[in-house]
Parts: structure tokens; C-alpha cells; sequence
């Protein structure tokens, strides 16, 4: 990474702003259902604490549009946070306002302490100059470690390095390295598995992926919009009509670039979108009206997991089905369970297939579960990431 880090900043004895992206799943208690998020940013804010600093954290959490909205509130979070370091962390009632400025002002070394959500102000996704400058006079240096956020040109992400020198801290670094390294020096065969509902969020990670890897595996939703494409019926499918062009020229280009484009050759159709609907297997030229495609079927299962074998380098994006819905997360488990057992760089785009990992209890049998969703997918469409970018340079 070109980006200076925390590392690289004369950082002892300072007061730090650390934007971390605590946008966690909670459920109607309030409890945080998953806290990976949280641990990904201990080792950056352990090393600040080390390092006799002041630590000020902030995030967004959810989409609360400019309002104080206390289902947003991040209290759960510095609770959570407090728990994994073992020491209080002060939680500011605002963001900006008195509450947070004058403990910000009286916070001491070796102290962390958590702002209020920082979307509560519209000035935040607005990345507006003076609510930044805000932010940044509470502190003397900035570190984004907001890995999940970085595609996002917002106030604590982008703004605030117009006003503080900007480091990034361990776990963008982390980030970057894995995904960058299977990107750009990959060992090969290099597989990419994509998956979800639509082609048109896709498309663009599809065309720079053809780019570089050997094999591109298609599944998923958008599979269907591929058999439409070659002029199949796929039933009551999710199909994007509009993009049938797209899905054309994507096959066209496998075909100039001598990349391998893999799509199902058979799919578990149901009757209705709920979980015990009826269903079977046909093959992907046979959808018949009435039925809708929600999996893999198990001779593309078998083909898929036959092709991961022999690679050395995989990255996935996407469930390959319904996985929400038992019977419909077979082909999307099988795949879990391969990227588990072969020796190879398996890196997982954040996410619902991270989420699908994690149910299916592989997480540590995979080098590098992203903590980005749609950050990771503009870092592979080959996107300039707007929080990177404005950091220091080496
Ligand atoms: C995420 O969960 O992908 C990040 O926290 C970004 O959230 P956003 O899509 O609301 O900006």
C-alpha cells in the first residue's frame, strides 16, 4: 500500500480521531448480533493505547438520514467495545455538539471514548467542510480504519483529512493487502465466484474480473439473467430484461480473453418464495412457467466444486442462492465447505456471503473474510476508493 499508516506518524502522547466502521447487526434488543466489526478494530485502537494516546472513535451505524434517532444510537457499541478491551470507553451523548467536544477536549491520555452516530447530522453524507473541521478540532492526527465505509466520500471518512494529517490504520491495511495481492499477484488458477441477485450490481466487478482471473463462476440470481441471454426460458426467475446486452457481451468477452465463464447446468426451482415450498431440480434449459430458480442444483454443485479444487487463488462475492432459506442454501454451502478444504488463498468479499460463511461456522478455515461489503466490491471493480485515497502517502 502507497498510504502512509499509523505506523508511519509520530502518533505518542497524542489526541487521535479513528473513524471505524461499527455499522453492526443488532437485534430488537439492542443486542449486536455480530461483533466482527468491532474486533477488526481493536489492533489499531490496542496500538494507539500503547502509544499513550487519546483515542476518539467514531462511526455511522444504519442509514438514520440526518436525525437523532435513538435506534441508532451507538451505546450498544460502547459496550461492546469496552468489554473486548477490558476498559471503560466514555460515550459521547452527540457528535459535535457540547457533550462530545467537551469530553473530547477533557479526554486523557490512555482514555477512548466514542462519539455519537455520525450520520445523526445530514452534514456527515453531505461530506460538509465545516461539520469536518468540527470533527477534526477535537483531535491532533486522524486514522481511518473504516475499511467498510471507504467507498464512501463522506465528512469522517474523506472530509476531515483536509484538516489533520490522515494515516489508515491495521485493519485497512490488512484489507488492502489481501485483497490487492489476490487482485493484482495472484497465484494461479485464479477462481472468482459471483454470486447475488442482479447482473446490474455486478457487472462492473464482472468486466474487470475477466480481466484477471482464469475462471469466473456465475451463480446466483443473475445466473438467470445469463440464460435468458442465450434465449432460455427461466420461468418466474429473477431476470433483468435490460441487462440481457450486458450478460451477452460478458460472454463475449470470457470468450476473447480465454477466461473460463462457468454457468449452472441445473437449478432447484420452487413454487414460492418461503422456505418450505415445494421444489426440484431441472436442468437450467428447463424452467418451466410457474417456478422460479432459488439454488444450485447438485450437478453444478459437483462441477463448481470440482473446478475450486484445482485452485490457488479464489475470490467470492455473492450467495450462490436463497441461502436465507434452508433447502435453498445447499449450493451456497458446498461452496463454503470447498473454499474450507483446498489449499488455496480464499478470500471473501464481505457481505452476504461473509454472513453465509459464518453460518455455516467456516470463518477460520478462510484467509481473509472482508469486513467491506460494498467496499470490497468497488475495490474489485478496480473503483479509487474515496477514504483511501485521501490519506498520506508513503
Ligand atoms: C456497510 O455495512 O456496508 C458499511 O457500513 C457501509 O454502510 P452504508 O452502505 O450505509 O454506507
Amino acid at each position: 500500500m502507497n498510504k502512509k499508516t499509523v505506523k508511519d506518524m509520530e502518533v505518542k502522547g497524542k489526541k487521535v480521531l479513528v473513524r471505524c466502521d461499527f455499522n453492526v447487526p443488532m437485534d430488537e434488543e439492542k443486542n449486536i448480533t455480530d461483533s466482527t466489526r468491532i474486533i477488526a478494530a481493536l489492533p489499531t485502537i490496542q496500538y494507539l493505547l500503547e502509544n499513550n494516546c487519546a483515542v476518539i472513535l467514531c462511526s455511522h451505524l444504519g442509514r438514520p438520514k440526518g436525525e437523532f434517532k435513538p435506534e441508532f444510537s451507538l451505546q450498544p457499541v460502547a459496550k461492546e467495545l469496552s468489554k473486548q478491551l477490558g476498559k471503560e470507553v466514555i460515550m459521547a451523548k452527540d457528535v459535535v455538539g457540547e457533550d462530545a467536544t467537551s469530553k473530547a477536549k477533557n479526554l486523557q491520555l490512555g482514555q477512548v471514548m466514542l462519539l455519537e452516530n455520525v450520520r445523526y447530522h445530514r452534514e456527515e453524507t453531505d461530506n460538509d467542510p465545516e461539520f469536518s473541521k468540527k470533527l477534526a478540532n477535537m483531535a491532533e492526527v486522524y486514522v481511518n480504519d473504516a475499511f467498510g465505509a471507504a467507498h464512501r466520500a463522506h465528512a469522517s471518512t474523506a472530509g476531515v483529512t483536509q484538516y489533520l494529517p490522515a494515516v489508515s490504520g491495521f485493519l485497512i491495511e490488512k484489507e488492502l493487502q489481501f485483497l490487492g495481492n489476490a487482485l493484482n499477484n495472484p497465484e494461479r488458477p485464479f477462481v472468482a465466484i459471483l454470486g447475488g441477485a442482479k447482473v446490474s450490481d455486478k457487472i462492473g466487478v464482472i468486466d474487470s474480473l475477466l480481466e484477471k482471473v482464469d475462471t469466473l463462476i456465475i451463480g446466483g440470481g443473475m445466473a438467470y439473467t445469463f440464460f435468458k441471454a442465450q434465449g432460455y426460458n427461466v420461468g418466474d426467475s429473477i431476470c433483468e430484461l435490460d441487462k440481457l446486452d450486458l450478460a451477452k457481451e460478458a460472454m463475449k468477452k470470457a470468450k476473447e480473453k480465454g477466461v473460463k465463464l462457468m454457468l449452472p447446468v441445473d437449478t432447484k426451482i420452487g413454487k414460492e418464495f418461503k422456505p418450505d415450498t415445494e421444489s426440484k431440480t431441472v436442468a437450467w434449459t428447463e424452467i418451466p412457467d410457474g417456478w422460479e430458480g432459488f439454488d444450485i442444483g447438485e450437478k453444478t454443485i459437483e462441477m463448481f466444486c470440482d473446478e475450486l479444487k484445482t485452485a490457488k487463488t479464489v475470490i467470492w462475492n455473492g450467495p450462490l442462492g436463497l441461502f436465507e432459506f434452508d433447502q435453498f442454501a445447499v449450493g451456497t454451502n458446498a461452496i463454503a465447505k470447498t473454499l474450507a478444504q483446498i489449499e488455496a488463498t480464499t478470500i471473501i468479499g464481505g457481505g452476504d456471503s461473509a454472513a453465509a460463511v459464518k453460518k455455516a461456522g467456516l470463518e477460520d478455515k478462510m484467509t481473509h473474510i472482508s469486513t467491506g461489503g460494498g467496499a470490497s466490491l468497488e475495490f474489485l471493480e478496480g473503483k479509487k476508493l474515496p477514504g483511501i485515497e485521501c490519506l498520506m502517502n508513503q
